[in-house]
């Protein structure tokens, strides 16, 4: 035996042996709500309701998603929106798949150097608070360029009910009561007059929004045009240059979603349809479950120190990849096909031992040879048709930019945030960014979000996805394997604890008081810095699951007042 050998079995040894073993029973799975023919599962009863709704009057997963997105722009202003923007995954029942990109852009006055000062640092507050962190708008595009497309039902029969809805109005819940009393402060500071948030609303009180129901009406009426143009573009481009932001009207004008080709990917025998860019959802969590392939999670245990390990050390390189390679690719060359090819993500593992945690000093991003040529809100849909849908969609920070449009009854979002405003500078959610992701006029900023749908078999299995700036891939990424790799329903692999790990800060964030004091000892042995303060919930996931006799067993995150309503 050399002593390499001697060594190796002496650390094998030893840290088989740190693994703690878990002796509380098992506790016996939660289902999350079963139905035959359809779903929707969405951050608010009322939303999935109309969503579903629209299902049972014989609507296709489109005429669904536009409902449901717009009714979220009601019930839930905290991420939904017509202030904001979004993407969306899709799988037809013939299997087609694709994807809609209604990001929002920067604006044709945007400068690379927006937010900072005369000595190159960043302006606290700018890119995240009031008008200049407010970039072009893309929901209302977003969802009426799906329904052009693949919509049956006519448009003003679909916002009838989330018309109807702002009218009536949306009780509050306990939740959203201490939300908004947690960011008025926030509201006082961002806007100039007072807005409807700055009420003390308690739990059960009514919020009607005659004004959002009046923007939803001229959107049923004209169409994109209603909120691109007119009285609503109108409206909004005064409001903003009055608080001292650059949106004009061709910004508004100019305004289109794309289509994009989703990123595809196979993990043993799913196919993975995510997000891609300017989403780094698939490209980063096709590079992390690529990673992790080769490792046998499924023997190593749900939430264990070899499998903490095996996702961090993934994550870790991926995230490095993300900050420097990806952005939006109308602007700049990505290399995907290199990016999750399986040689290269193989070589990008190759340093990693389950001896001691890898350094983030020692990791950057991966060389390739570039050939020339944290609010938001997801939502899940499965038609009676077999159509399947996933869709997330932002504000970006919780009430995004702050600022209230209250003549239109809207938020508007503080996306800008998301480009990298110098290189180097973490972002809100502490992701670093480079040239890639720098601000250009009419640019699209990065975003992590992943709505994903996955097939078993060629068969449709699953649609998911999650709010969480820079820890919406990786909750994504658990709650795959949660059912995957550790046999959990839905429910139960949305309930259970996360962690995340985004390279830098070069920590493992958890869910407080959820993780096994000894686990966490075993991991700081190892090298690992825990924290258990920065994120007091790592995602808020909603997913749908087609269960083996074709019922749908929905996943509505207990995080949040998510519910899954179908039929
Ligand atoms: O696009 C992004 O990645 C971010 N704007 C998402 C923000 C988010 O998820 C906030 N939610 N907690």
């Amino acid at each position: 035996m050399s002593r390499y050998i001697f060594l190796s079995l002496l650390f094998f040894i030893a840290f088989s042996c740190k693994e703690p073993i878990n002796h509380a029973k098992p506790k016996p799975p939660v289902r999350g709500l079963i139905t035959e023919h359809a779903m929707v599962v969405s951050a608010r009863e009322e939303a999935s309701k109309i969503g579903s709704d629209i299902l049972k009057k014989g609507g296709n997963a489109f005429d669904a998603m536009v409902a449901t997105e717009l009714a979220l722009a009601v019930a839930y202003p905290y991420a939904g929106n017509l202030g904001g923007g979004g993407f969306m995954v899709y799988r037809t029942n013939q299997g087609d798949i694709g994807a809609i990109d209604y990001r929002e852009k920067a604006p044709l006055a945007a400068t690379k150097n927006m937010f900072l000062d005369s000595l190159g640092n960043v302006i606290p507050d700018k890119s995240t608070l009031g008008a200049m962190a407010v970039g072009v708008p893309g929901t209302v595009a977003g969802v009426l360029t799906v329904h052009e497309k693949f919509g049956t039902l006519p448009i003003d029969s679909i916002l009838k009910p989330v018309i109807d809805l702002a009218y009536k109005g949306v009780i509050v819940t306990n939740k959203q009561e201490k939300r908004i009393k947690k960011y008025q402060p926030l509201f006082i500071k961002a806007n100039k007059d007072s807005i409807p948030f700055d009420k003390a609303w308690k739990t059960n009180d009514t919020i009607k929004y005659p004004k959002l129901a009046k923007t939803l009406e001229r959107i049923a009426i004209h169409g994109k045009d209603g909120f691109y143009k007119g009285e609503t573009a109108e409206t909004l481009v005064n409001f903003i240059q009055d608080n001292g932001g650059i949106i004009t009207k061709e910004d508004l004008e100019k305004y289109e979603a794309k289509w994009r080709a989703p990123i595809v990917f196979t993990y043993d025998d799913l196919k993975i349809i995510s997000m891609s860019p300017p989403a780094s959802g698939g490209v980063c969590l096709a590079q992390i479950m690529k990673m992790i392939e080769p490792f046998d999670l499924h023997k190593y245990g749900h939430n264990t120190l070899k499998t903490i390990q095996v996702l961090t050390e993934a994550e870790r390189r991926a995230y490095a990849d993300r900050s420097f390679y990806l952005g939006d690719p109308d602007f700049v060359d990505i290399p995907i096909p290199t990016l999750i090819d399986t040689n290269y993500l193989e070589e990008r593992m190759r340093d990693f031992s389950f001896a001691k945690a890898t350094k983030s000093s020692e990791i950057s991003h991966g060389s390739i040879e570039i050939v020339e040529s944290d609010e938001t809100t997801h939502y899940s849909i499965i038609d009676q048709f077999g159509n399947a849908i996933s869709a997330t969609t932002t504000l970006n920070g919780a009430y995004g930019s702050k600022l209230y449009c209250t003549e239109l009854g809207f938020f508007l979002n503080n996306e800008m945030d998301d480009f990298s405003s110098k290189p180097g500078a973490p972002n809100m959610f502490g992701l670093i960014g480079a040239e890639a992701n720098s601000i250009a006029p009419e640019k699209r900023m990065l975003s992590s979000m992943t709505p994903t749908i996955i097939e078993k078999n060629g068969s449709l299995y699953m649609s998911v996805g999650t709010p969480g700036g820079s820890t919406i891939i990786t909750s994504v990424l658990q709650t795959i394997l949660n059912v995957h790799e550790f046999n959990m329903t839905m429910q139960d692999a949305v309930n259970a604890p996360r962690f995340h790990h985004q390279w830098l800060p070069d920590e493992i964030r958890m869910e407080p008081n959820l993780f096994d004091k000894k686990l966490i000892k075993a991991l700081n042995d190892l090298g690992y810095i825990i924290n258990e303060e920065r994120s007091p919930v790592i995602g808020k996931v909603d997913g749908i699951l087609v269960l083996e006799d074709k019922t749908l067993e929905g996943g509505a995150d207990r995080r949040g007042d998510d519910t899954a309503v179908g039929f």
